[in-house]
């Protein structure tokens, strides 16, 4: 196990309190669909402020290309608006990279990203990450919106993939990963 449910949810409720302190005049949460749903459910709920919710989806052309196009747009008009991308990790940054040249075209009055985990050692585009949650070693992790092809999104916490099982059956029984609630 990597992170715990409880650590999980203090960094929530810290990073909560750094987007309602700085946002007070409004703000436009957009998120990346689909791993960053656990975060964004609990972020918005211990927010003291009221933002604005809207998503966007995103496919890439080929794995690990770094190519990627808009599935799902928001539906927001974002023009002078504080927006902040929520995503669950920034791995090489090529998915963000591409996502807030999207939106900085549409003249939002400030960019900014909020993301759970940064993955800084896999970075090949340097980004300004404003709001961070944790950091992660170079390893695959998976639960809390995370996945591997498609499944353990709806893990409690983040947990580091037992990668050589999962390569062979995404869904072999890894005992670390169905350990359940503490
Ligand atoms: P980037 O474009 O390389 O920054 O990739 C970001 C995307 O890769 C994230 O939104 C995730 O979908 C995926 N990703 C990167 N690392 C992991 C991981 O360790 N577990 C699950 N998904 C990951
Ligand atoms: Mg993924």
């Amino acid at each position: 196990m990597l992170i715990t449910k409880e650590d999980l949810h203090g960094g929530v409720r810290r990073l909560a309190a750094e987007l309602s302190e700085t946002y007070q005049d409004g703000l436009v949460l957009v998120a990346v669909l689909k791993g960053s749903i656990l975060f964004l459910a609990d972020l918005v709920r211990a927010l003291t402020i009221v933002p604005e919710v809207d998503f966007l989806a995103i496919s890439s052309y080929a794995e690990g290309s770094g190519r990627v196009r808009i599935v799902k747009d928001i539906d927001a008009d974002i023009t002078g608006r504080h927006v902040v991308l929520v995503e669950n990790i920034v791995d090489t940054g090529l998915t963000l990279t591409y996502v807030l040249g999207e939106l900085a075209r549409r003249g939002p009055s400030s960019l900014e990203i909020c993301t759970l985990l940064d993955k800084s050692a896999r970075r090949i585009v340097p980004l300004s990450l404003r709001f961070t949650g944790f950091s992660v070693g170079d390893e695959l992790v998976l639960g809390y919106g995370l996945d591997y092809a498609g499944y353990y999104r709806n893990l409690d916490l983040v947990a580091v993939g037992e990668i050589d099982a999962l390569r062979g059956d995404p869904r072999a029984y890894v005992e670390g990963l169905y350990a359940g609630p503490s």
